[in-house]
C-alpha cells in the first residue's frame, strides 16, 4: 500500500495534492479519478450517524438520515464500562460501512471544566483517566470495522463560548495532565485513523497552527500517525496549518486554501515534501477505507434500536433511593411529565441524530400508569388547572414518577448555559407533588448537572442522562426491576455554581483563564473537602456490595512495570447487579485523589467477585514541569479502592522505585530546601544545615519551636544569601555551588547511563 501511494503521489500535479488537503463539500473529500483516487465522505458521531445525502451543515440544522440514535456521551461516560463502549462503537462502525462513511467524527472528549459548558452532553467526564479509556474502548469498536474515527477537539475547547477565537490560558501541568490525557490515551491504546484539531487558541496559539501540539506532542510523542483533520472551518492561515502538522481543512475555504499552498510551494515558502507528506497521511486513510469495501455491512435500525435501549440501561445513574425503588407493576402508579410520552434522549447541534424511532416510558410500560403533563416540554409553564391535575393525579396514586430534565433550548452546541437551574415549572411541581405524595420518584434527562432544590423531598432520583432513542424503554426496565441500575457519576454534581472550581473564570472572553489548574472536578472538591449534591463515581444500586482484601502483584512499582491492584467484592443484596470499583491514588503535588483505573463485573446474589485493575507509573506520576516530564514525587503511595470519589471501601500503602530524577541546575539562586530534596546533594545540604544549626545554637540547647523555625528559614535560602547571614564568605558560596553542581552533574551522568 505504502509504496503504491508513493507512486500515485509522485504522479499527482501541486494542483491536485494542495486539493486533497481540503474538502470538496462539507462532508466529502476530492477525488482524482485519473489517478483511481476515490471520494470519501466523513460523518458525525459521535452517538449516531448523521449522515447528510442532500444540503451538508455542521450544526445539524439540515436533515440527515434514518439512523438510531445510542446514548450521548454523557450517558456512556456513565457506564464505567469500556465492553459497553467497544461494544456501542462496533455497532456505528456497521452503520458507517452499509452507509459508506469513511470516518465517524468522534469520540468528543473535552474534559468538562464547567457544568455550564453547552457541549457536555457529548463529552464524557471531568476525569481524564475514565474519558480516555472509554473513549479508546469505542474508537476500537468502530475501526475493528475498517471505519476510522476523529477523537475530538484537540485541545482544550471546553465551552461554547467564543470557541473560534478564545484562547484556553493554562500551565504545562494543567494542559499535560488534565487536558491533553485523554487524547494521549485514546492515540496510543487505539490508534484512531484521525484526531480533529479544535477551533480554539491554547496559550495565544491557535491549536490547528501548533507545532507543538499537531506534531512533537501528538505525533512524535505520542505516536499518532493517521491524518489531523481541522473542525468545521477552523482553519485561518492555511500554509501555517499544514506545516505544523493539520493535513485536511475541512470543509473547504473555496478554494483560497488550497491556491495559499499552491502560491507557497511555488514561491518556496512551503517546501513541498511537507506537502506531500499530508498528501500521503490522507491517501493512507482513504485507501485503507476504500480497499476494505468487501466489510460493507447492512444495518438493521430495529436491532440496533433494541441495542441502544440495552446500553441506556446500562448507563442511567440511581443518585437516591429511599426504598422506594423498584416499583411493583401492581401498584397505582403516576407519571408525570411530558418526557414519560416524548422524552428528552439527545442534544442540539452537530451529534443531532435523525432518530430511527423513539419509545417513551409512558408506552414502554406494560401496567398503563395514570398520566399527567404537569410542565411544557420546552420548560414553560402550564396553565394552573393543568398543575393542579398533575398534583392531584400524583396524589392519587400509590407512588408519582415525575419524568424531569432540560429542555433542547438549555443545553446545545453552539451556545454555554448561564445557570445550572432546571426550569421552575418543574421544580416548582416537583416540590408540589413532594408535598402530597412521599412516593416521588424523579426520572432526569440532561446532558450536564442541575441544581435540586426538592432532593430533600424525594424518595428517588434516577438519573437517565440523554440515554438515546431507547432511554424510555431503559427507564421502564430500570424503575419496576427488570433491570438494575449500575452507572456511576462521571462528572460531580455540584451543590451550586457558585461552588464550581472555575466560577470566577468561566466563560472568559478573548482569554479564558484555567487559574483553577489541575483542580478540575472531584479533584477541586476534595482537595477543599467541600459538601456536593453527588460525588464523581457515585451510584446506587438495588443490591449492596461489600468489598474486602486489597491486595497488589507487587510490593513495589517501578519505571516501566506495572502491578495489578485486586479486590474482592461480594454482592450481600438479594439483586444481581453490576459494580464498578474505582482505584484512586493520591497526589504528591496536591490535596486531592486521582482516578488510577476501574473495572465493572456483574455479581449474583451471595457471590463474591475478584476485581483486578492493572496500574502502571502514570497512575502515581503527575506532569513536572522542573523535568517537563511525569513524574512521582514520592516513593510511598497509596492505592484506594472506592465505591465512589468519597466512598472510600480499602486502602493500601505502595513502594516507588523511579529511576527518574529532575535537574536541578545547580545555581546561586537554588535554595537549601531544593538541595535536601534532590538525591544528589541531600547528604551534603545535611551536613550544611547541621553546621548552620550548631552554629546559630552556639552549643545551647533551644526549643522544638526555635529549632522548627530555623529549620524553615533556612530551607528557604539560597545559597547566594550565606554570606550576608555570616555563615560562609562569598568565596566559599561559590565553592559550596560548585561542589553542589558537581555533585547533581555526577549524579545525573549515573542515572542517564
Ligand atoms: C462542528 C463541531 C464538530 C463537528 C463538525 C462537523 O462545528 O464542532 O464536533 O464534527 O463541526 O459537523
Amino acid at each position: 500500500m505504502k509504496e503504491k501511494i508513493k507512486e500515485i503521489i509522485g504522479k499527482m500535479t501541486l494542483e491536485e495534492k494542495a486539493g486533497m488537503c481540503s474538502g470538496q463539500d462539507t462532508w466529502r473529500l476530492k477525488s482524482v479519478d485519473r489517478l483511481g483516487i476515490p471520494t470519501v465522505m466523513v460523518a458525525d458521531g459521535p452517538h449516531g450517524l448523521r449522515k447528510q445525502e442532500a444540503k451538508g451543515d455542521n450544526l445539524g440544522i439540515y436533515d440527515s438520515i434514518k439512523a438510531v440514535c445510542f446514548p450521548a456521551g454523557c450517558a456512556v461516560a456513565a457506564s464505567f464500562d469500556k465492553e459497553l463502549l467497544e461494544f456501542m462503537g462496533g455497532l456505528l462502525g456497521e452503520e458507517c460501512r452499509a452507509e459508506g462513511v469513511s470516518v465517524l467524527l468522534g469520540p468528543a472528549i473535552n474534559i468538562k471544566r464547567s457544568p455550564l459548558c453547552g457541549r457536555n452532553f457529548e463529552y464524557l467526564s471531568e476525569d481524564p483517566l475514565l474519558a480516555g479509556i472509554l473513549a479508546a474502548a469505542y474508537v476500537k469498536g468502530v475501526q475493528k470495522h475498517e471505519v476510522g474515527t476523529s477523537p475530538k477537539h484537540y485541545a482544550a475547547n471546553n465551552q461554547e463560548h467564543r470557541r473560534m477565537t478564545s484562547s484556553s490560558e493554562m500551565n504545562e501541568r494543567t494542559l499535560r495532565e488534565i487536558y491533553l490525557t485523554a487524547f494521549e490515551t485514546v492515540v496510543k491504546e487505539s490508534k484512531p485513523w484521525t484526531v480533529m484539531s479544535s477551533y480554539n487558541k491554547i496559550n495565544g496559539e491557535y491549536v490547528g497552527e501548533s507545532y507543538r501540539l499537531l506534531t512533537d506532542i501528538l505525533r512524535n510523542e505520542w505516536g499518532f500517525d493517521g491524518f489531523v483533520v481541522s473542525d468545521w472551518g477552523a482553519v485561518d492561515l492555511r500554509v501555517q496549518a499544514l506545516k505544523a502538522g493539520l493535513d485536511l481543512e475541512m470543509p473547504y475555504s473555496d478554494g483560497s486554501g488550497d491556491r495559499d499552498l499552491i502560491e507557497a510551494v511555488k514561491n518556496g515558502k512551503l517546501d513541498e515534501a511537507v506537502l506531500d507528506k499530508a498528501v500521503e497521511r490522507i491517501l493512507n486513510i482513504i485507501f485503507r477505507y476504500a480497499d476494505a469495501r468487501g466489510k460493507d455491512a447492512e444495518f438493521d435500525c430495529e436491532k440496533h434500536h433494541g441495542y441502544a435501549a440495552h446500553i441506556a440501561k446500562k448507563c442511567a445513574v440511581l443518585l437516591k433511593n429511599e426504598n422506594l425503588l423498584p416499583l411493583s407493576r401492581k401498584s397505582k402508579v403516576a407519571y408525570i411529565g411530558p418526557y414519560a410520552q416524548k422524552p428528552r434522549f439527545q442534544g442540539g447541534g452537530s451529534s443531532h441524530i435523525n432518530a430511527h424511532k423513539v419509545v417513551g416510558a409512558y408506552e414502554a410500560a406494560s401496567n398503563t400508569p395514570a398520566y399527567a403533563q404537569g410542565f411544557a416540554a420546552d420548560g414553560k409553564p402550564l396553565s394552573e388547572e393543568e398543575i393542579k391535575l398533575a398534583v392531584e393525579t400524583a396524589k392519587n396514586a400509590d407512588v408519582a414518577v415525575i419524568f424531569a430534565g432540560l429542555p433542547d433550548s438549555y443545553e446545545t452546541e453552539g451556545y454555554d448555559r448561564s445557570h445550572m437551574r432546571l426550569p421552575d415549572s418543574q421544580n416548582e411541581l416537583i416540590a408540589k407533588i413532594a408535598e402530597v405524595q412521599p412516593n416521588t420518584a424523579v426520572v432526569l434527562h440532561l446532558g450536564s448537572p442541575v441544581e435540586m432544590p426538592w432532593i430533600d423531598k424525594v424518595a428517588a432520583v434516577l438519573n437517565m442522562y440523554l440515554g438515546g432513542e431507547g432511554c424510555g424503554e431503559a427507564a421502564d426496565a430500570l424503575i419496576y426491576g427488570d433491570a438494575n441500575p449500575s452507572g456511576r457519576l462521571p462528572e460531580t454534581f455540584p451543590l451550586r455554581l457558585e461552588d464550581t472550581p472555575c466560577y470566577l473564570d468561566f466563560p472568559g472572553d478573548e482569554k479564558v483563564y484555567y487559574s483553577e489548574g489541575t483542580h478540575v472536578g472531584y479533584r477541586y472538591y476534595d482537595a477543599k473537602n467541600m459538601e456536593v449534591l453527588f460525588p464523581f463515581g457515585h451510584g446506587l444500586s438495588y443490591t449492596d456490595f461489600e468489598y474486602s482484601d486489597l491486595e497488589f502483584s507487587a510490593d513495589k512499582i517501578s519505571d516501566g512495570e506495572k502491578i495489578t491492584v485486586s479486590v474482592q467484592v461480594k454482592n450481600t443484596g438479594n439483586f444481581e447487579g453490576e459494580e464498578t470499583v474505582q482505584i484512586y491514588t493520591d497526589s504528591a503535588q496536591n490535596k486531592y485523589r486521582r482516578l488510577a483505573g476501574f473495572k465493572k463485573q456483574n455479581i449474583k446474589p451471595g457471590e463474591t467477585k475478584t476485581f483486578e485493575i492493572e496500574l502502571d507509573m502514570r497512575a502515581f506520576e503527575e506532569f513536572d514541569e522542573r523535568l517537563s516530564d511525569w513524574f512521582c514525587e514520592k516513593d510511598v503511595y497509596t492505592v484506594y479502592a472506592a465505591h465512589s470519589s468519597r466512598d472510600i471501601r480499602l486502602e493500601k500503602q505502595i513502594k516507588i522505585n523511579t529511576t527518574k530524577t529532575f535537574n536541578l541546575n545547580v545555581n546561586r539562586n537554588t535554595t537549601l530546601g531544593q538541595l535536601l530534596d534532590h538525591p544528589a546533594t541531600k547528604e551534603a545540604t545535611s551536613a550544611l544545615l547541621a553546621k548552620m544549626g550548631a552554629a546559630v545554637s552556639k552549643g545551647e540547647e533551644v526549643s522544638e519551636e526555635v529549632r522548627q523555625m530555623l529549620r524553615g528559614m533556612a530551607l528557604s535560602l539560597p545559597l547566594r544569601s550565606l554570606p550576608s547571614l555570616g555563615f560562609a564568605s562569598r568565596e566559599q558560596i561559590d565553592g559550596l555551588t560548585a561542589q553542589m553542581k558537581a555533585l547533581e552533574e555526577k549524579f545525573m551522568q549515573k542515572e542517564n547511563k
